[in-house]
This record gives C-alpha cells, sequence and structure tokens, in this order.
C-alpha cells in the first residue's frame, strides 16, 4: 500500500511541474546536466548503447507507461538488471528521489522531439 502511494505522488509530483509550466527547457536541461553531475553518462549516451542502454531506447520503451517513473527512479536508487541484458547496473546510492525524477524527466522526453542530443552536457 505505501509502496503505491508513493508511486502516485512521483507521478503527480511529475505531472505537477508539467502542469504548471515551468520553462521546460530550464528542466530538461537540468535533467542533462545531473546525468553528467552524477555519472550517469560514464555508461549512457544519448543516442548509442554503451555500457547500458541509450537514453533514446529507454525514452522509447517507457513511452506511455505511466509508472515508468516510480519503477526507474527505484531501479536508478538500488541498480538491477535484466531490462536489457546481463550487464548490471550498480547502484547509484548518492541520487535522491528529486534528483532520479529530474533526470528522468530528460531520459524519458528524448523520444518527444522537445530534446535534442547537443542538451547533453560536454
Ligand atoms: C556503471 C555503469 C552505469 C552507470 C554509472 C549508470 N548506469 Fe544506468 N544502466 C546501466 C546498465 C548496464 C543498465 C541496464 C540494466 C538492465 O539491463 O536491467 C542500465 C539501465 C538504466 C535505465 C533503464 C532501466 C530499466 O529497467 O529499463 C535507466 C533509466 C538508467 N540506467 C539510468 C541511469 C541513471 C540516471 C544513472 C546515473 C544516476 C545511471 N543509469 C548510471 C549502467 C549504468
Amino acid at each position: 500500500m505505501i509502496h503505491i502511494q508513493k508511486k502516485m505522488l512521483l507521478a503527480f509530483s511529475v505531472s505537477a511541474v508539467i502542469g504548471l509550466g515551468v520553462a521546460p527547457s530550464a528542466a530538461l536541461a537540468d535533467g542533462a546536466a545531473l546525468a553528467k553531475k552524477y555519472n550517469c553518462l560514464v555508461c549512457h549516451s544519448v543516442d548509442k548503447k554503451r555500457v547500458g542502454p541509450a537514453y533514446k531506447a529507454v525514452a522509447a520503451r517507457y513511452e506511455g507507461d505511466p509508472s515508468a517513473v516510480a519503477d526507474l527512479v527505484e531501479k536508478i536508487k538500488k541498480g538491477g538488471k535484466g531490462a536489457w541484458g546481463s550487464v548490471p547496473m550498480p547502484p547509484n546510492k548518492k541520487v535522491t528521489d528529486e534528483v532520479a525524477t529530474t533526470i528522468l524527466d530528460w531520459v524519458l522526453g528524448l523520444n518527444t522531439g522537445t530534446v535534442v542530443a547537443a542538451n547533453v552536457p560536454d
């Protein structure tokens, strides 16, 4: 029950950000910057498979999945394997729910045409 409520809360906070009309480009740039800051881009890139899947592939897989953010927040924090192959993602222990959600806003938006690879920090 607690688990379900947490999912709903996360889903709500994401839609609240969109609903309030917070400048999307600023939030998305934050997501890209946070992905770099937390070393996600060591294993992931926007377009190409590296150690982990390309973020565009992640965006395509979870398009229209309302529980994707909540599930992926947990996966990012705790790590895991099996969704893309046998190589595991290690836990990202410094990543908070807020950081993971912001990164996911960016990642899951990569298929909509609103974000381009150029938004990835060098
Ligand atoms: C050491 C390499 C490595 C790092 C660092 C890393 N990842 Fe991953 N990531 C992976 C691998 C490998 C997978 C595929 C896991 C699987 O097959 O289930 C993955 C999968 C994912 C997925 C898809 C999960 C799913 O179940 O579909 C997301 C989203 C993701 N990573 C985000 C992140 C974020 C955000 C960070 C930074 C906080 C990060 N990763 C850091 C290696 C990494």
